[in-house]
């Protein structure tokens, strides 16, 4: 079924994704066209970002392999959201490489649209269409960016739903739901495009401290269900609980980075020592 402009609802007003994709190239569903192969999902070399003069990122080596949990600490200012922004080009990178299973994206004719189909993201903000219902908000990024039929779009929005516990909810406006609700919708939004991996942007810092934890439940469950995810995060004990490797990022560059009893416990930089103690201070 052809991805109908033409059909798109009224209701659907500018803060709709403007870019949308066509039904020949939407039809390779994400994951099921990956290629298969036990390599990073994505992998970074050398990522640079510019902001006019200053460089924000310089040089961050990175990779995520598949069933991988990484979390991704560091000061505030320090590069955490430009590095996942550029890993799904919201913002395009002044240089280096991100490679998917391998093909760097950023080369011309790549099929940029698609790539960010299979990488699924949640903001602090949560970034929902506040003029849509929640079933809604999770039905139209599967429909209008990746073909998706409407009757299939509804299961799978219900079932993911259902897993962050928001089923009962579908008919809500997010101006009628707690901030962790909202967020839970964001999760079941991300989810319902069936992305290879999720890359979360701090999903806590939003809300108030007593939604903290009904949130990183749910993250927590699907790390345990073997969802590939880069989480940035100031939570650390969440953090040490979920990851596979933790991630310091340090004035635009990976400082330091292992496994978070490694890290956590053992950290080799005076600089990673210095950035934990100020957060166990804190
Ligand atoms: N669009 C932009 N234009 C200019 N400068 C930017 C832009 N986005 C980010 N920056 C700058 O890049 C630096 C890193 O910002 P970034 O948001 O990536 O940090 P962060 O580690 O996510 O911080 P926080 O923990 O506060 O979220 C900051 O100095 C910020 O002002
Ligand atoms: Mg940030």
């Amino acid at each position: 079924m052809p991805a109908g402009h033409a059909s798109d609802p009224q209701e659907l007003s500018a803060d709709t994704p403007a870019k949308m994709h066509d039904a020949e190239a939407a039809a390779g569903r994400s994951g099921s066209d990956a290629p298969a192969g036990g390599g990073p999902i994505v992998e970074t070399k050398d990522l640079r970002k510019c902001f006019g003069k200053n460089e924000i990122l310089k040089g961050i080596d990175f990779e995520v392999l598949p069933g991988e949990v990484v979390s991704v600490i560091g000061a505030s200012g320090s590069g955490k959201s430009t590095f996942l922004r550029c890993i799904n080009l919201l913002e395009w990178p002044t240089s280096g490489q991100v490679l998917y299973h391998g093909q760097n994206v950023l080369e011309a004719g790549y099929d940029v649209n698609r790539y960010r189909i299979h990488l699924g993201m949640v903001f602090q903000q949560f970034n929902l269409f506040n003029n849509l219902n929640v079933l809604q908000n999770c039905v139209i990024g599967q429909v209008r960016a990746a073909g998706v039929s409407k009757a299939e779009a509804k299961d799978r929005a219900v079932e993911y739903l259902s897993k962050v516990g928001m089923e009962p909810y579908v008919e809500a406006k997010p101006r009628q739901l707690s901030g962790g609700q909202k967020q839970r919708v964001a999760i079941a939004r991300a989810l319902s495009m069936q992305p290879e991996a999720l890359l979360f942007d701090e999903p806590t810092s939003a809300l108030d401290p007593e939604m903290v934890g009904e949130v990183l439940s749910v993250i927590g469950e699907l790390a345990e269900s073997g969802l590939t995810m880069v989480i940035v995060t100031h939570e650390m004990a969440f953090a040490r609980d979920v990851s596979d490797r933790v991630v310091f990022v340090d004035d635009g560059v990976i400082a330091e980075q292992g496994p978070p009893a490694e890290l956590f416990e053992n950290p080799q930089l005076p600089r990673t020592r210095e950035f934990l103690t100020r957060f166990h201070a804190g």
